[in-house]
């Protein structure tokens, strides 16, 4: 057994952005369960501070960051057997937001450097350190090549990308903030166009690369999916892995979720109705259990296919079906999104904004959960839908492929939806599919909603992936 420290940039319960924080909030106390040791190390964000005023202080030190020299302080809490540490360091993250600033690149490396410096100071003992996405990808080459302290080439290093998308890729004189020389620059090992790239230090120094699905790792090799880090991780040959995430399935659990109007389960779904039709009056729909009701709950990027959304609302909306929409980023996405409540008044609703609460009661009271995503790494509202019993309807990408079985109406096997190309009249083909189904085979969708519900979408099986890949460095 091993002891894994989780170096990463969000995490649950303490801050969420997306997908990410779910898995940094499941995986370790996973991991615990099956012997292994676990920490975890955040940044302290604004809404840390004011959310867990119980943290508890553990010692202040100096971070050396290339040409910047600041103090952080260190705190800490436990759930249940995992350690959670924080560095605080006002300057970089007392703020609103968690990503998106001009200094990004200088907050991340002091970030990384400061969970780097943290080790001496604290008790757990890591044998790997688990970084995630670019936020933390300059973890392992500064930890091979900055440090001297023998300690530190003692550890052994696994990045998870969770996105190769968002890379962080910043302007060449960002290596001010780090102990290297222009050495790792000229070399090509971090340079990317003519700045650095997080992503790519990330993948070249990790003894092992891992992303969250098995087809995801296949597509991102190839140039439609690669973001043009696809010859970087060729390179990786067999130390690129992909695993597929869990969730956690006490706090996504249909029978006990305190946010639903009533519970139910596997056993006796019939409350499942009282979800919608309670979802429904919240949300100011035309209450009644016999219409179909869609729901969407996402970050609103190209990414999750809301063009194909946006292009194809009039014949999804010319359907018999309702429509929830919860979600919050692009500008034009939301500003399209925010017509429909007008245009099909008792039928069609948006949420603009980000609701941990609002989303529970959609993943239960809706009938089909739809997600076009144009790449999707794993995705978790799939998993969590399924878990709900509603039907989740994808495109056949990432994770979403190796997650949704498609219906079969002929033996009855299957777990939702699915389409191949990403082209809008293709998702619609499956859409009227769905409906009718839903509509014309009751027998046919009852048994959808059990066998989705029977999925084992727990991190059982994808922990003991992860502890195998620690045992085996
Ligand atoms: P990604 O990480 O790419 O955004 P995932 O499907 O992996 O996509 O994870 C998204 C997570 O964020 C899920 O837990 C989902 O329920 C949650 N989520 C996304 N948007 C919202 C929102 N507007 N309100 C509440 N939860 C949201
Ligand atoms: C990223 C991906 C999503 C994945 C999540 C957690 O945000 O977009 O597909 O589920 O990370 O790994």
């Amino acid at each position: 057994m091993k002891n894994i420290l989780f170096v990463s940039g969000e995490g649950l319960p303490f801050i969420k952005s997306g997908g990410l924080a779910d898995v940094i909030g499941s995986l370790p106390a996973a991991l615990t369960k099956r012997g292994e040791g676990a920490a975890v190390v955040l940044p302290m964000y604004k809404r840390i501070i004011e959310k867990f005023p119980e943290l508890k202080e553990e010692c202040t030190f100096r971070v050396h960051s290339g040409v910047i020299d600041k103090q952080c302080v260190l705190y800490s809490t436990k759930i249940d057997e995992v350690i959670y540490y924080f560095i605080r360091q006002d300057d970089y993250f007392y703020r609103d937001g968690l990503y998106g600033y001009a200094d990004d690149g200088e907050r991340f490396i002091f970030f990384c450097h400061a969970a780097l410096d943290m080790l001496p100071h604290i008790k757990f003992k890591p044998d790997v350190i688990h970084t995630n996405d670019w936020h933390t990808g300059m973890i392992p080459i500064m930890c091979k090549q900055e440090y001297t302290d023998p300690e530190y080439k003692k550890y052994k290093h696994v990045y998870t990308i969770h996105n190769l998308l968002f890379q962080g890729n910043f302007p060449k004189e960002t290596m001010r903030c780090l102990n290297l020389s222009d050495h790792y620059w000229n070399n090509g090992d971090i340079k990317f166009d003519n700045g650095i790239s997080f992503m790519k230090a990330g993948i070249i120094y990790a003894d092992k690369v891992t992303t969250v699905s098995q087809t995801y790792a296949r597509e991102i090799l190839t140039s439609e999916y690669g973001e043009r880090m696809e010859k970087v991780l060729a390179n990786k040959g067999d130390n690129l892995l992909g695993i597929v995430n869990g969730i956690d399935i006490d706090n996504w659990n249909p029978s006990t979720d305190k946010a639903l109007y009533k519970n139910y389960s596997i056993n006796d779904i019939r409350n499942k109705k009282a979800c919608k039709r309670s979802l429904q009056y919240q949300l100011g729909l035309r209450v009644a259990d016999d219409v179909m009701l869609i729901g969407i709950v996402t970050r609103l990027t190209w990414q999750k296919g809301m063009h194909l959304i946006l292009d194809k609302l009039t014949n999804i909306m010319n359907q018999d079906v309702q429509l929830v929409i919860l979600g919050s980023g692009d500008n034009y996405i939301e500003n399209e999104l925010k017509k429909i409540e007008s245009t099909y008044p008792h039928r069609a609703v948006f949420y603009c904004g980000y609701n941990e609460e609002l989303s529970h009661r959609i993943y239960a009271g809706c009938d089909l959960f739809l997600m076009p995503s144009l790449f999707e790494p794993c995705g978790i509202s799939q998993l969590i839908s399924m878990r709900y019993g509603t039907i989740p309807l994808v495109r056949e990408t990432g994770g979403l492929k190796d997650t949704v079985q498609p219906f079969n109406e002929y033996d009855g096997t299957g777990t939702g939806f699915s389409f191949r190309y990403f082209r809008g009249d293709e998702m619609m083909h499956v859409l009227a599919y769905a409906i009718k189904v839903y509509y014309y085979n009751k027998a046919g969708w009852r048994k959808l909603i059990r066998q989705a519900m029977s999925v084992d979408v727990s991190w059982d099986n994808s922990a003991r992936e992860y502890s195998q890949l620690y045992e085996s460095m």
